[in-house]
């Protein structure tokens, strides 16, 4: 019986891993839930699963739950906790992931920005703590999948993209594009923040450098090929140009299911069965670099390394939620990127200091493009 905390368990990962979880009540036990502002959904789990500790991090004053960015550290560092699904979006997952990792928990990783915007550190804090990180993202898991029982031999990485809503549209119909036709992913139901990286290609970019952190390759080791059918969640070369790639119906329940329990699998009859003839034509074309610009500037930051990439996240995110609030058109969410990124001179990432000041001077510096 593992102990599991579920940061973020009212957005689209936390309830799938809740799902997950409650087909595996013998193996894992709901230790922690945290939520960002919905206490209806949060009360209506507590009901169900009646966690040692439950917190509210924006629940405002008639909350009677703990409050506050620290119930996640309480949550991923509870002494009953052995796995932390950190499904937080956005900057805010950082510190827990950082705690978890310090204090030798496994971090099934959802929120990618974590590694992202602090990717040395992350790692660093694997090391230093004792702790396992297994991401959750379902790219990142193929690979895992394909690696595991696999290592030494890795030379690429080719992670597959859907290509999101537009990736047929002419470049002029994509920079007039509306949050309603960004919002309508074609093969994954998702949060809002990822469902427009997605169509923005900015989610890709992200994927690259957490990639390159989790799995320790240069960025001319990792490619990126538009899969429409999301069938294929990657593929990994070897040395010898052996290529294993891992398959399914798009769910991201499996990816869960499997960073709790790497290296070993669990029966689960919620996960639907693959059928080849059912999945139908799988093809492959290159990414639209030149239409999806958002997507070029991050994998440049990823290479420039140091500070570059937390300030292309804290850049993204800026302008993502500007989008969404309808004042941002989406051609300006990759011109905000790169003006951002284009003014930063990058530093050393290497403590949390140098980081939360990237981020923070990103921020403002981003908001200064949108006035
Ligand atoms: N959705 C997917 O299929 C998918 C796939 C791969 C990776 N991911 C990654 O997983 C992460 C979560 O994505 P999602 O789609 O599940 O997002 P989501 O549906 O928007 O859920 C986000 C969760 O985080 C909570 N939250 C928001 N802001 C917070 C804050 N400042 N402090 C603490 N908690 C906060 C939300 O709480 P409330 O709702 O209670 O406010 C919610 O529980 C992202 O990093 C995303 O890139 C998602």
């Amino acid at each position: 019986m593992r102990g599991v905390a579920v940061l973020g368990s009212t957005g689209s990962i936390g309830r799938s891993t809740l799902a997950v979880l409650a087909r595996q009540r013998d193996h894992f036990r709901v230790v922690a839930l945290t939520a960002g502002r919905n206490a209806s959904l949060l009360d209506a789990q507590r009901a169900e699963w009646s966690p040692v500790f439950a917190g509210l991090v924006d629940g405002g004053a008639a909350s009677t739950l703990p409050g506050g960015p620290e119930v996640l550290i309480e949550a991923a560092t509870h002494p009953s906790v052995d796995i932390v699904v950190n499904a937080v979006v956005g900057a805010a997952g950082l510190d827990a992931t950082l705690a978890a990792l310090r204090a030798g928990k496994r971090v099934a990783l959802a929120n990618k920005e974590s590694l992202v915007m602090a990717g040395e550190l992350v790692m660093e804090a694997v090391r230093l703590g004792g702790g396992e990180l297994v991401p959750i993202d379902s790219e990142h898991s193929a690979v895992l999948q394909c690696l595991t029982g696999h290592g030494g031999s890795l030379d690429r990485l080719i992670l597959t993209a859907s290509g999101g809503p537009f990736r047929e549209w002419p470049a002029e119909r994509v920079a007039a594009a509306t949050v309603e036709e960004a919002l309508r992913h074609p093969t994954w139901s998702m949060g809002a923040k990822i469902t427009v990286d997605s169509a923005t290609l900015a989610n890709k970019a992200l994927e690259v450098i957490e990639a390159h952190f989790l799995y320790g390759l240069p960025y001319d080791r990792i490619d990126v090929v538009v899969h429409p059918q999301s069938i294929v969640h990657s593929m990994v070369e070897f040395v010898d140009g052996s290529v294993l790639a891992q398959l399914g119906f798009p769910t991201m329940e499996l990816p869960i299911l499997y960073a709790l329990t790497h290296p070993q699998r669990l029966p689960d009859a919620g996960v639907p069965r693959f059928d080849p003839v059912g999945a139908g034509s799988l093809t492959f074309e290159p990414l639209r670099a030149a239409v999806f610009r958002t997507f070029g500037a991050g994998v440049a930051a990823g290479r420039a390394g140091g500070t570059a990439p937390t300030v292309f996240n804290a850049a993204n995110e800026v302008a993502v939620a500007a989008f969404l609030e309808r004042k941002l058109s989406f051609a300006r969410i990759s011109d905000t990127i790169e003006a951002v990124l284009d003014a930063h001179a990058p530093q050393p990432a290497v403590t949390l200091d140098a980081v939360r000041d990237a981020d923070h001077w990103a921020r403002a510096r981003a908001h200064e493009e949108l006035s």
